[in-house]
């Protein structure tokens, strides 16, 4: 993927960010691209959630700069990041837990009727949102027992795939997940990075963070390693780099 002809969606330029003596993020850069999963890769307290927070709005830069498609953009909060089209989930998911899928997706943006009245005095349509959340899950393979059911029935695996997929649907440049499969078995995993390498296949530009090298090497197209908040290293994950990953990840010489 990335051929070098084709511009990144999205590029950071020397991000720094302190908390108090912490020097969380020293001078990092990177891009991304459509079609391409980008893996974010570092030890406990290297900065990959930090940068993903600058990223998505929920903190801001002390220097630096952040891009979407060439344009510097300023994104001053979470509502800021996802009307520019960057969609995080994040670990804890922030699913609505009384709410049924269908609800979750909408939750926030609910489809009103009829267009022409202003926001307040349009009828929500429960019933559309209900249909288009089935075709998006399905369109995304993303099989749930019983779509009218709270979420807090489901499984962590089925949670997750929600949280993805909603996050997948309303991304229009980048999706951002931190580490999405952390909490989940073998075969709820397997069900994320199917529908990540999904997301992929229909165009989208992935940020995945994640402790799990075998992932990494199975899905990633390219993988970006902090340490103390700085880029220590950006490769291509195989089978034949696999040490160097994480020698790089822990500070090892390879
Ligand atoms: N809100 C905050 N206030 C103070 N220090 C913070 C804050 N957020 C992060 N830090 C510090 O910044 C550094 C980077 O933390 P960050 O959460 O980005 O690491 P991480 O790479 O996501 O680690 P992990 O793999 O454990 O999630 C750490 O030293 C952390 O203690
Ligand atoms: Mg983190």
């Amino acid at each position: 993927m990335n051929p070098a002809s084709i511009a990144p969606v999205l590029s950071v330029r020397q991000a720094e960010k302190r908390f108090g003596a912490v020097q969380a993020l020293n001078g990092v850069s990177l891009e991304a691209f459509g079609s391409e999963v980008l893996a974010l890769l570092g030890d406990n307290g290297a900065g990959k959630s930090t940068l993903v927070k600058c990223i998505s709005g929920v903190y801001a830069l002390d220097a630096g700069e952040i891009l979407l498609d060439g344009a510097a953009v300023p994104i001053h909060s979470p509502a800021a990041a996802r009307r520019a089209g960057i969609e995080t989930v994040y670990q804890d998911l922030a699913l609505f837990d009384n709410l049924t899928a269908s609800q979750n997706f909408y939750c926030g943006r609910e489809i009103a009727f009829p267009a022409w009245l202003p926001r307040g005095l349009r009828f929500l349509s429960g019933r559309t949102m209900d249909r288009e959340a089935a075709a998006i899950l399905e369109r995304l393979r993303v099989k749930l027992p019983n779509l009218d059911a709270p979420v807090a029935l489901m499984s962590g695996g089925q949670r997750q795939a929600i949280a993805v997929a909603r996050a997948s649907v309303f991304a229009r440049k980048v999706v951002i997940l931190d580490e999405p499969t952390a909490a989940l078995g073998v075969r709820e995993s397997r069900k994320v990075l199917d529908l990540i390498a999904q997301l992929r296949t229909e165009g989208s530009s992935v940020i995945l963070i994640t402790h799990n090298i075998e992932h990494v090497v199975e899905l990633a197209d390219r993988a970006i390693v902090l340490r103390q908040g700085r880029k220590v290293g950006e490769l291509k994950p195989d089978r034949t780099n696999q040490k160097e990953l994480v020698a790089l990840i822990v500070g090892a010489e390879a």
